[in-house]
């Protein structure tokens, strides 16, 4: 069936944020347990509470519109969480491998705020603020958290260049 509306796109979105929150709900706990920063580690901690409520946010937009909270299967997600395990696996254990867990959180981040955009949008062209605004919050989580990751990476870099 081929989406033809707003309303449709929508919920299909929805249902792809949803299997993305709960990949990552499982990534961040091991992700955090290869890193090394402490700064890291609480900002990878911190987020993946955040990420749980963003999974619960997820639940209430489904009820507000009056569907059962579905997941289908984010292949965007689950590569790019590929990627970024393969990059981190093969990366010396450190200031380096933590590196790598930064850049690939930086690119969950983004492609979690493109799909948050998008959502919020679609919330707002259909007239619902209640839900626009739960989405407006999960994004405005989401940039913090790809802020506090850029920071570790430079404080990384830092400490690199001090240490060459
Ligand atoms: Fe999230």
């Amino acid at each position: 069936m081929s989406a033809n509306s707003i309303e449709k796109l929508f919920l299909e979105e929805l249902k792809d944020l949803y299997s993305s929150e709960q990949q990552l709900t499982k990534a961040l706990p091991k992700l955090s347990k290869m890193a090394t920063s402490t700064q890291l580690q609480s900002a990878l901690e911190h987020h993946l509470r955040e990420t749980e409520g963003h999974v619960q946010r997820l639940e209430q937009v489904f009820k507000a519109v009056g569907e059962k909270p579905s997941s289908k299967t984010c292949e965007g997600m689950k590569g790019i969480l590929e990627e970024g395990e393969n990059s981190v696996k093969g990366a010396e254990e450190g200031n380096i491998r933590d590196l790598a867990i930064a850049a690939g959180g930086n690119r969950v981040e983004h492609y979690e705020m493109a799909a948050y955009g998008t959502v919020r949008a679609y919330a707002e062209h259909l007239g619902n603020q209640q839900v626009a605004q739960l989405l407006e919050q999960t994004l405005q989580e989401e940039k913090a958290a790809d802020r506090k990751l850029t920071e570790c990476a430079e404080q990384l870099q830092t400490r690199l260049s001090r240490a060459a």
